[in-house]
């Protein structure tokens, strides 16, 4: 009798497992949006126009992917600093943020196939006196909040002793630039040449850049990052990405 009832117990349970199977399955089969997340502070990768649209290079680029994989895609917009944490506890599906493809991170995500290399540079105002690392030396040099530069400046700051300001937003620490409360800024040089230019500053090149190539960034083990690194690596080799690398006056 027991038995029985056990047996009918399990019969019971097995058919809850497949019904259950059935409705993810089909939730899956209907639920066809990516969410992305990013930090909308980094012209031309990502930024915000006048009328509130997310638009760059990393926007078009993770709209042609998610149209060819066949999917609708959500843009959700996070501090920079957060977006790792985002993808660990699968609040997004993946992040494009001219995210920088380290080993340290690839500890804690997975990253497709490389889609653009910058190098990092040092802004200053016009006319600054700072023209090379030796002119750090007691000045306050501004970072965003977890980036490779953050790291970058900690490891330099130990040979070329500066203050280190570490600034939430990237278009932020362009302001403290303008306004003096830094003295540098410091940051990749895909995304410095803009302000450059758009602003009036000037800058140099960071001699010591290692930054590896920018990627987007999955939870590990997603089974998206193989599908997207494929439509990467078809992007790159059909000029798809050279287009849209013109189209947002990016070089290198
Ligand atoms: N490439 C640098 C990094 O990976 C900076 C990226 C900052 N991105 C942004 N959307 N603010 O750390």
């Amino acid at each position: 009798m027991f038995k029985k009832v056990g047996f009918a117990g399990l019969s019971m349970i097995l058919l809850m497992v497949l019904a259950a199977c059935g409705t993810s399955e089909g939730a899956s089969e209907e639920q066809e949006t990516l969410v992305m997340g990013t930090s909308a502070d980094f012209p031309p990768f990502e930024s915000f126009t006048p009328e509130g649209e997310f638009e760059g290079f990393d926007i078009d680029l993770a709209h042609k992917i998610a149209d060819e994989l066949g999917y609708e895609l959500e843009i959700k917009d996070m501090k920079f600093d957060g977006l790792i944490g985002a993808l660990q506890s699968d609040r997004v599906d993946f992040v494009m943020a001219g995210m920088s493809a380290t080993d340290q991170r690839k500890q804690n995500v997975d990253f497709s196939t490389e889609y653009h290399h910058s190098g990092e540079m040092f802004i200053t105002n016009k006319n600054s006196e700072i023209h090379s690392l030796e002119d750090l030396e007691g000045k306050t040099v501004g970072v965003q909040l977890g980036t490779i530069q953050q790291e970058g400046a900690e490891k330099l700051q130990e040979e070329y002793n500066f203050e280190l300001k570490t600034i939430n937003q990237a278009s932020t620490l362009i302001q403290e630039l303008k306004t003096g409360r830094i003295d540098v800024g410091y940051m990749d040089k895909s995304v410095a040449e803009g302000y450059i230019e758009e602003q009036g500053l000037t800058g140099f090149d960071d001699p010591t850049t290692v930054a590896p190539g920018m990627a987007v960034a999955f939870p590990k083990d997603s089974e998206l990052q193989a599908d997207v690194s494929e439509v990467i690596e078809q992007f790159l080799e059909d000029g798809t990405i050279a287009e849209l690398e013109e189209k947002w006056e990016l070089d290198e």
